[in-house]
C-alpha cells in the first residue's frame, strides 16, 4: 500500500520541495512593497529590482528607507521611492496609500510584507490589538486603497505575505481584540494571518474579471528581524536556538519574484502558496461564513465603511 501524505500536513513537505522559478523580466514594472526595510520584504525588493523593476517602499523608518533606496539604486540602476507609514496607525496607512495612488497612476505589483509577532498583548492608540492591526487591518487597508489604481493598471498582482503560522489559531469574530480569551503571541499571530487569508479569498472573488490577481504566501521559515521586539529571553532563544533551524531569507525573495512574475500564474488568484507551491490552508481559514464576517468587520475597523453591517 502506498502511503499518501494527508493534505493538511503537506506544509511539512512543501517548504522542503524543489521550488519553482520564473525567468520573466520585470523591467520597468512598478512594484509597491510594504515592510521592505528588512527580511522578506527587503529580499523581495532586491530580486525585483535586480530584474529591472522600479520599487516604491512603504516603511516606517526614514533612515532605513534611505539606506535601502540608495543601495537598490546603486546596485541595480532602478528608480526607488518611499512613503512613510507606521502600520500600527491606520490613518498613516491611509495617507500613504492615497499619496502613492496620487503620485503613481500605474502599479503592477503590490507586496505586503509588513508583519510582527508580539508575545505581549499591546493595543495601538485607537485601542486595536497591535498584531491584528499591523499584520491584517493595515495590509487590508493598503490593498483596498490601491485597488482602483491596480485595476486601471491590469494585468497586475497582489501578494500578501502570510504565514504557515495561520495554522496556530483561527480568528474569533466576537473577540478580535483579545478581551475574552487568553492572549499568546502564537495565537494572536495565527489569528491575524487567518484574518488576512479570509479577506484574500473575498478580494479574489471581488476582483474576478478585473485582471488583478491576489494570492497569499508563506515565505519559508527564514532568519529575519521578526520577533526582535520581544523580551530578552525570547530574543536569546530566537538567535541561539530557533535561528539554527531557519533558512536564508533569499529564498523568500525568490519565491515572491516567482509569484509576482511567472506567466503560469497570470490568471491564478485566491490561492495560498508555501513559497512557490500551492497548498491547502488550515480548515479554519476556509470557512465561507467567516470569510464574509471578517471581511465586513475589516471594512468597518479600517473605516472603509462607516455603519455596522
Ligand atoms: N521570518 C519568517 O520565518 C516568517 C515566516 C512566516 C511569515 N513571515 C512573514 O513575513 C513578513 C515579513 O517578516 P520578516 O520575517 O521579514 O520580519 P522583519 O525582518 O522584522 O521585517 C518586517 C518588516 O515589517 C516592518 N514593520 C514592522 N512593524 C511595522 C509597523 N508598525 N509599521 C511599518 N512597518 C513595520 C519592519 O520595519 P522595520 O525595519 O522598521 O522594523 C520590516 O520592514 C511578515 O508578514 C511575517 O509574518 C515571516
Amino acid at each position: 500500500m502506498i502511503f499518501k501524505f494527508p493534505e493538511e500536513l503537506m506544509f511539512m513537505k512543501n517548504g522542503k520541495a524543489v521550488q519553482k522559478h520564473s525567468d520573466e523580466s520585470m523591467k520597468g514594472k512598478l512594484c509597491v512593497i510594504s515592510g521592505s526595510t528588512s527580511g522578506v520584504g527587503y529580499e523581495a525588493a532586491n530580486t525585483l529590482a535586480a530584474s529591472g523593476a522600479n520599487i516604491v517602499m512603504v516603511v516606517r523608518n526614514e533612515n532605513k528607507a534611505e539606506a535601502v533606496k540608495n543601495e537598490l539604486e546603486r546596485k541595480y540602476s532602478v528608480f526607488v521611492d518611499y512613503f512613510i507609514a507606521d502600520f500600527s496607525d491606520l490613518k498613516q496607512v491611509e495617507k500613504a496609500a492615497k499619496a502613492i495612488s496620487d503620485k503613481y497612476p500605474r502599479i503592477d505589483v503590490l507586496i505586503n510584507s509588513v508583519g510582527i509577532h508580539s508575545t505581549k498583548k499591546i493595543y495601538n492608540k485607537d485601542g486595536i490589538e497591535m498584531v491584528f492591526c499591523v499584520n491584517h487591518l493595515s495590509t487590508f487597508l493598503m490593498t483596498k486603497l490601491l485597488l482602483n489604481t491596480m485595476i486601471k493598471s491590469s494585468p497586475s498582482r497582489i501578494v500578501q505575505v502570510n504565514s504557515e503560522g495561520h495554522r496556530f489559531s483561527g480568528v474569533k469574530a466576537n473577540d478580535l481584540n483579545w478581551k475574552r480569551r487568553i492572549y499568546t503571541g502564537l495565537r494572536s499571530y495565527g489569528s491575524s494571518k487567518t484574518a488576512q487569508l479570509l479577506t484574500v479569498w473575498q478580494l479574489a472573488e471581488d476582483l474576478k474579471g478585473t485582471g488583478v490577481t491576489i494570492n497569499a504566501m508563506h515565505p519559508g521559515g527564514v532568519r529575519t528581524n521578526i520577533g526582535n521586539n520581544n523580551g530578552i529571553l525570547y530574543r536569546w532563544f530566537l538567535h541561539h536556538v530557533t535561528w539554527h533551524f531557519l533558512k536564508d531569507p533569499k529564498i523568500s525573495g525568490e519565491a515572491i519574484y516567482y509569484l509576482a512574475s511567472a506567466n503560469e500564474l497570470n490568471k491564478v488568484s485566491g490561492k495560498f502558496f508555501n513559497l512557490t507551491i500551492e497548498e491547502k490552508p488550515a480548515k479554519h481559514a476556509l470557512d465561507p461564513e467567516k470569510q464574509k464576517t471578517i471581511y465586513d468587520l475589516s471594512m468597518i475597523m479600517t473605516g472603509l465603511v462607516k455603519e455596522d453591517v
